[in-house]
């Protein structure tokens, strides 16, 4: 006789030997579909085979779902496709079909708010790219636009699953067209903890922010062999396409980590400051910071000499609530400083020209690391404040011929573009075109001020005289021409290089105390709050430039 199942316990009695009269025993029986449902996630979740995890520790590397546990507050993942499998049956890889595709998709929460994950895993068949693998990123990337919140994607893969041919690499294809079709409604993020080689390095070069390990991360669209082929260069993967290298001579990663924890840490940092979408305002924190608190520093600043330099991220933390300053792209066009702060509870970017390097000249690299960030940051409705101290355009034939002139133009073209409340602060010198292009008022700016020693003008004392007095200087004796020149400057810069010709004519609003530039900064950004409503404005899209 078939046993008998009680439906609410899920108990069955156990027979009892013959002739025995005591009480049944219960016992617990596990039905079939629940044994199967059990086993069936018990090994999905385990990822690819022991030894591929093991080989994953040994190279230092967290598994994809720890990765995600570093990322999600805790128990608030919820993973969708885990049981997804390859369609593709060719060159053997049917019988390596793995439940989930060998990427984890999912939603969690990141510091409350709702966040989109994806964690390519490297212990099954490489974390390579194949149809339903990229099918699974994609139908991610839809629900996260339709739930207005970040997609981050943490990237670990040998590129487009081999096996499956062309089919792989239209599956780029549906991921590239997210990453630029959702581009300025969700904040994207690329997190790169393996190898991300060949057209799949676009992907995250499609998104806002990328992220790299020291040791873990590679990106290229060649590797050293096929370098080594078609150039005869010699070089190893590190130095090719290296987290270091990246940072500092690329320009394609904006933060680098020393380990995969402090990775996921800078991350939610990031995180912390942007809105979820287009549609909502950065989130705004408050702060026992005063707003009326006096920076002595900037005091300071108006009696630097003019061609002294000093790193501005000093102005820069002692202008923001609490000093804390996150800034990006840090090893990366280093004459100019981008990155997030707070003024008075609210989310600001700030765009600075650094004399500690190039004298804060604008060159190719400034121009493009800081056109991308205003469109950043317009396309997600944080404020601009700009600091100037800029000597002009960093002179060379490398420049010209690298196109200058272009790329110059999309910093201008940023600046004029944006309609986010713009705030611009010129600390020393102000110069010619590069003057016109740190958000001028006459580009739009909204608020302009400036310090009290600020030059502005067309150009530098020095080299002013030597065009105007050019024949004076020669015609004076050669001992006397030094005397002249700085005879020459001294009126120069009386009459020009100071900020009131041009507030005098309304392109500086206000010269400024410099002790209350944090509180004159935070009232003017409180006045200018309601400039624009977050997903009012036509998207624009965060295009890499
Ligand atoms: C299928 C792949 C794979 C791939 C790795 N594997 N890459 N399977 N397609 N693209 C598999 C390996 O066969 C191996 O399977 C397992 O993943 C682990 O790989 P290993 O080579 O053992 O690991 P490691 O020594 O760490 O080397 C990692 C690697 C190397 C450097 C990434 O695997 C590699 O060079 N892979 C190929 C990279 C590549 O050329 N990809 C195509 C790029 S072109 P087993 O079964 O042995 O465990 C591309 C085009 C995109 O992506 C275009 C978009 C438009």
């Amino acid at each position: 006789m078939a046993d008998i199942i009680d439906p609410i316990t899920g108990t069955k009695e156990e027979p009892q030997p013959s002739g025995k009269k005591s009480h049944p025993k219960k016992v617990r029986v596990v039905p079939e579909s629940l044994r199967k449902f059990r086993e069936v996630h018990a090994a999905a979740e385990a990822g690819g085979p022991p030894d591929k995890v093991e080989a994953q520790r040994k190279k230092g590397k967290l598994t994809a779902r720890e990765r995600i546990a570093y990322l999600v507050d805790e128990g608030s993942f919820m993973e969708l496709g885990l049981l997804m499998e390859s369609r593709c049956t060719d060159f053997g890889i049917k019988d390596k079909h793995i439940k989930g595709d060998g990427v984890i998709t999912g939603f969690g929460r990141i510091g409350g708010r709702p966040a989109a994950i994806f964690s390519e895993d490297f212990t099954q068949l490489g974390g390579s790219l194949g149809r339903t693998h990229a099918d699974k990123i994609a139908k991610l990337m839809d629900m996260a636009a339709d739930a207005r919140c970040p997609v981050i994607g943490i990237l670990d893969s040998g590129g487009a699953r081999i096996q499956e041919g062309v089919d792989s690499l239209d599956g780029y294809g549906e991921i590239f067209y997210r990453n630029t079709k959702y581009s300025g409604v969700v904040p994207q993020i690329s997190v790169i903890v393996g190898p991300c080689a060949g057209g799949a390095v676009y992907s995250p070069a499609l998104t806002d922010f990328v992220f790299m390990v020291r040791g873990m991360s590679n990106m290229f669209v060649t590797g050293p062999e096929v370098v080594k082929a078609a150039t005869g260069e010699e070089v190893d993967f590190e130095t090719l396409g290296g987290a270091t290298t990246h940072a500092s001579k690329s320009g394609v990663c904006h933060f680098v980590a020393n380990s995969e924890p402090d990775c996921y840490r800078q991350v939610k940092e990031l995180l912390s400051f942007l809105p979820q979408s287009r549609f909502e305002a950065a989130p705004a924190l408050e702060t026992k910071d005063p707003a009326a608190r006096k920076v002595a520093l900037m005091e300071k600043l108006c009696e630097v000499d003019p061609r002294k330099p000093y790193r501005v991220n000093h102005i820069v933390w002692w202008l923001s609530d609490d000093h804390k300053f996150l800034e990006v792209h840090h090893d990366y066009a280093k004459n100019i400083v981008i990155g997030f702060i707070r003024l008075g509870g609210q989310v600001v970017g700030v765009i600075a020209n650094n004399p500690a390097h190039m004298a804060g000249a604008l060159d190719i690299n400034a121009s493009d690391k800081a056109a991308r960030f205003i469109r950043f940051l317009n396309s997600f409705n944080i404020p601009i404040l700009t600091l100037v101290d800029v000597p002009g355009y960093w002179p060379g034939v490398a420049q010209e011929h690298g196109g200058i002139i272009r790329h110059g133009a999309k910093l201008l073209y940023a600046y004029a573009e944006a309609t986010v409340p713009k705030i611009t602060l010129v600390l020393r010198k102000a110069y010619g075109g590069a003057y016109i292009a740190m958000s001028s008022k006459l580009m739009g700016g909204d608020i302009n001020f400036s310090l009290p020693s600020a030059e502005i003008a067309v150009m530098g004392p020095r080299g002013a005289v030597e065009i105007l007095y050019s024949r004076q200087i020669k015609e004076a004796k050669e001992e006397e021409r030094e005397a002249l020149r700085v005879k020459l400057a001294k009126e120069y810069s009386d009459k020009f290089a100071s900020p009131y010709q041009t507030a005098s004519m309304g392109s500086v609003d206000e010269v400024i105390e410099p002790t209350e530039a944090r509180s004159r900064l935070i009232a003017a950004f409180r006045l200018l709050a309601d400039k624009r409503r977050p997903g009012e404005q036509p998207r624009t899209g965060n295009i890499p430039l």
